[in-house]
């Protein structure tokens, strides 16, 4: 096939996105496909420069928010479509994480273009990006997930319904960027505010106690579940991409009916967001065996030792596999 992978773009998740892209790259070559790179904040990448790009690793924290504006400036989002690397390609890989790359911002762009794209379409990648819309769409579906509320909401009501600690966070973010567990009444604002800045929209959740558990979806079919122990008390940012930080266990230890109904319930979140290709669902497990599900993500990480691709592996399906079946669902769709 001729793929063309697109990478980078403008979000707190650029770091992660070009870390996956090269990956993918390396896969999607050793099967023998030919790949081209496409960065969609700076435009085509060359052979020679595709190293020093991609190979940079990813550091403990995001991109500050000014080198994302400067990026931004220059985003190649409208002019992608005129590419002929876009154009001509059989296959589209989005090796993109958060931001417009995964919102159905793109992925409207990529429809009217008439490219085969991996990942779901632009309104399950829009709704599932958007943590309140997928929350609603849990609950009529019969997925478990904690009670919330969307910002401003008066501390006193939280107190009464939630009690403390609940979790802060942006409604359309990732990577647990801008996230705060508040434990305390004076640290709600505080929280609420920082929220804010990465989002206009800010959602308080109630703090769902025990483990930490994710499954891969691959063509409406769960993979296996696993669990992640992070080193911090949330699986935030460093935990999530540096080596060491977390402690990951695919397939989890777990009570087959738990495990099963994990599958299950993954693979319901999936359709209720109306999602197509793959994704990643993301769990928490209460001590008294509740499952509840946090979020799905659409254009889960891609690095061989991401989620993702342990879920897979650990149905043995490998990494280079994993990603050319990507594509081959992709051309289907
Ligand atoms: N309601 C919650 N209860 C307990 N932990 C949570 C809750 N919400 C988020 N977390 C922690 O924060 C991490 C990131 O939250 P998540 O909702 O998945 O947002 P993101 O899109 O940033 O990944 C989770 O993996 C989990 O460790
Ligand atoms: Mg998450």
């Amino acid at each position: 096939m001729r793929i063309t992978l697109l990478t980078g773009g403008t979000s707190s998740e650029r770091d992660v996105a070009l870390a996956s892209g090269h990956q993918i790259v390396g896969a999607l070559r050793s099967r023998g496909h030919e790949v081209e790179v496409i960065d969609t904040a700076l435009g085509y990448v060359s052979r020679e420069d595709e190293e020093r790009l991609l190979a940079d690793a990813v550091r403990a924290e995001p991109p500050s928010i000014e080198k994302l504006r400067a990026l931004e400036r220059g985003l190649l989002l409208k002019g992608l479509a005129e590419l002929r690397a876009v154009k001509e390609a059989d296959v589209l890989f989005l090796a993109l994480h958060g931001g417009s790359g995964e919102d159905g911002t793109l992925q409207t762009l990529l429809e009217m273009v008439d490219v085969p794209y991996t990942g779901s379409g632009r309104l399950g990648s829009a709704m599932a990006m958007d943590k309140d819309i997928s929350k609603r769409l849990f609950l009529q579906a019969g997925v478990p997930t904690a009670g919330w509320y969307m910002a401003p909401v008066p501390l006193a009501r939280v107190e009464r319904e939630f009690g403390w600690p609940v979790v802060v966070k942006p409604s359309k973010q990732g990577s647990t960027v801008g996230l705060t567990i508040v434990k305390q009444p004076d640290q709600f604002e505080a929280a609420v505010a920082l929220a804010g800045q990465f989002d206009d929209e800010v959602m308080v959740e109630q703090f769902v106690p025990g483990r930490e558990l994710t499954v891969g979806i691959l063509e409406g079919r769960s993979l296996a579940v696993g669990e992640i122990i992070p080193r911090h008390e949330t699986f935030d940012y460093e935990c999530k991409y540096t080596p060491g930080m977390s402690e990951e266990i695919f397939p989890a230890d777990l009570p087959d009916e738990v495990a099963r109904e994990c599958g299950r319930l993954g693979v319901l979140a999936h359709e209720a967001l109306k999602l197509g290709g793959y994704s990643r669902v993301d769990f928490r497990l209460t001590p008294d065996g509740k499952l509840f599900c946090l979020e799905v993500n659409t254009l889960p990480g891609m690095t061989a030792t991401s989620l993702m691709p342990q879920s897979a592996a650990a149905v043995g399906i490998t990494f280079p596999e994993l990603c050319e079946q990507i594509c081959r669902i992709a051309q289907r769709a």
